[in-house]
């Protein structure tokens, strides 16, 4: 067995969460600022297979809680991949905070599935690497559309519709897109059952919110197909009045997004799962974006990341 390495990094989603679960389409961005990756390391080990991480660190077989899919998905693939069952130490480093709206658990499985095929030389399709990433994220999410994992593993922006093949969306926009970790924990599957729940109770009010995102999404790839930041900034307000509307915004998330807006972001909204998680701002310029940055720290995020959208 020789050392494999495996590399994956962040996603946001531009437009189009919750409503994705329900077959309308998003809009996902690989991001490549620095400091958003996710790297894993697979080298041989002496005894029982181990992970080093910042979360758990100890033998695979006690690897329990949140890291349940994740040991899944090892299990199943260190079975399939090495008849001789070597032992490994498999050491994740990741620069992704957990559980804002970034993808850092579908990441951290492209990574290891990526470590995993690299090690044992075998060609991996993305059609495989994302059926296996869904086997750890169906664990820790419940029910997710598989956008996370499609856009960590992915080195274009995303046109993506659930269950059909995964389209490329150029994006030759001027302009920058400020992400402001709320330090506040998402909850997906929390927030993904609530929008189910009231689905069933109460689609008459539910399905025209989630029509509307769609709808929103749409619009949004025009204005990114004819170079229209104001109106998309536009347009991302309307979707985060539909998301709260939907009820997976919350307090901290609210006061962030009026602070951008104050401050002059294009368009402010949540991104990913909401209640929770982090924030997306438009600005024009790098120095608009810079000013955003520093508001948003000093209204309370704890880290924030300046993406340029043509550099995607
Ligand atoms: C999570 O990043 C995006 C959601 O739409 C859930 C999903 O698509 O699986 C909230």
């Amino acid at each position: 067995m020789q050392t494999g390495v495996g590399q994956s990094h962040a996603k946001i989603i531009l437009i189009g969460e919750h409503a994705v679960v329900y077959g309308q389409p998003a809009i996902a961005l690989p991001i490549f600022a620095v400091q958003a990756r996710v790297t894993v390391t697979l080298e041989p080990a002496l005894q029982t297979p181990q992970i080093k991480s910042t979360y758990y660190n100890g033998p695979l077989e006690q690897a329990v809680g949140q890291m349940q899919g994740i040991r899944r998905l090892i299990e199943q693939l260190w079975h399939a991949l090495d008849p001789n069952l070597t032992p490994f130490e498999l050491t994740i480093e990741s620069d992704l905070p957990p559980e804002r709206g970034m993808g850092s658990s579908a990441a951290t499985a492209v990574a290891i599935i990526r470590a995993l095929f690299a090690t044992y030389h075998q060609e991996l399709s993305q059609q495989r690497l994302l059926k296996l990433a869904a086997l750890s994220e169906n664990l820790i999410h419940g029910n997710p559309s598989g956008i996370d994992a499609a856009t960590t593993g992915a080195t274009t922006p995303l046109w993506f519709v659930k269950g059909q093949p995964l389209q490329p969306l150029p994006i030759n926009l001027k302009g920058y897109l400020v992400i402001a970790d709320s330090g506040q924990k998402g909850q997906t599957g929390a927030a993904v059952k609530s929008v189910q729940n009231q689905m069933m109770s109460n689609p008459e009010q539910t399905q025209p919110l989630i029509d509307h995102l769609g709808y929103l999404t749409q619009q949004v790839a025009r204005n990114i197909a004819q170079n229209e930041l104001t109106v998309l900034g536009a347009n991302l307000n309307r979707a985060q009045l539909d998301l709260r509307a939907l009820g997976v915004s919350n307090a901290r998330v609210d006061h962030l997004i009026d602070v951008a807006n104050q401050t002059g972001s294009l368009g402010t909204k949540l991104t990913g799962g909401g209640r929770g998680g982090c924030i997306i701002a438009l600005a024009a310029t790098q120095s608009a974006a810079d000013d955003l940055a520093q508001a948003l720290s000093a209204a309370g995020a704890i880290k924030t990341w300046i993406q340029p959208l043509h550099a995607l």
